[in-house]
């Protein structure tokens, strides 16, 4: 909102110099004359931006299990994603894995993470006004200790949290 970031025009143009990302939003204009009641109309104004990658964790997951590897972004309008592996694009369809993208946030997901799988991703983020990545790792754990020495004694131990992907 203008009052939010300040923005006061008593002209017939509101002039924002380099604008940014925070200033997107509905702006109001509102006219009057001594004759009528003023008249207010709401301008949405969209600020579009390159990508930008907020957060792009690397993970551990042993041998046989799901491993997921999560990239954000934010860019207007949203990105799309790409990933590779050691700068080799990943082939859409590769057997065992599946990439779910949503405007802000894309995921490789691996259900059952071979020896093969572990090593550097890079998740590339683009809209027309540029592209960023950033490098993630999935890197091998052992197989968890915890649950796979379950004892009836401890039946809390079995949903530990290094379970959990
Ligand atoms: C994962 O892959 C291994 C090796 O191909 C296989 O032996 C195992 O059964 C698979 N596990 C699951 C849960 O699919
Ligand atoms: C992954 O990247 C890290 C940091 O750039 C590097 O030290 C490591 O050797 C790489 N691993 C592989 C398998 O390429
Ligand atoms: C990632 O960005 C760097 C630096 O801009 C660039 O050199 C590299 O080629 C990019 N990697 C991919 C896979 O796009």
């Amino acid at each position: 909102s203008p009052a939010a970031v300040g923005f006061v025009s008593e002209d017939e143009y509101l002039e924002i110099q380099g604008i940014t990302r925070e200033q997107s939003g509905d702006y109001e204009c509102s006219a009057s004359n001594d004759v009528a009641a003023p008249v207010v109309r709401r301008v949405k104004v969209t600020v579009n931006y390159p990508p930008y990658i907020s957060e792009a964790k690397g993970t551990g997951v042993p041998v046989g299990q799901k491993g997921t590897l999560q990239c954000e972004a934010s860019a207007v309008p949203s990105a799309e994603f790409q990933w590779y592996k050691d700068d080799k694009r990943l082939a859409e369809g590769k057997k065992g894995v599946k990439v779910e993208n949503r405007p802000f946030l894309s995921k490789l997901i691996f259900f059952n993470v071979s020896e093969h799988d572990y090593g550097n991703y890079t998740c590339v983020a683009s809209n027309r006004l540029g592209h960023t990545n950033a490098s993630i790792t999935l890197f091998e754990l052992p197989d968890n200790p915890i649950a796979s020495r379950t004892s009836p004694a401890s039946p809390g131990s079995a949903s530990c949290p290094p379970c959990t992907v």
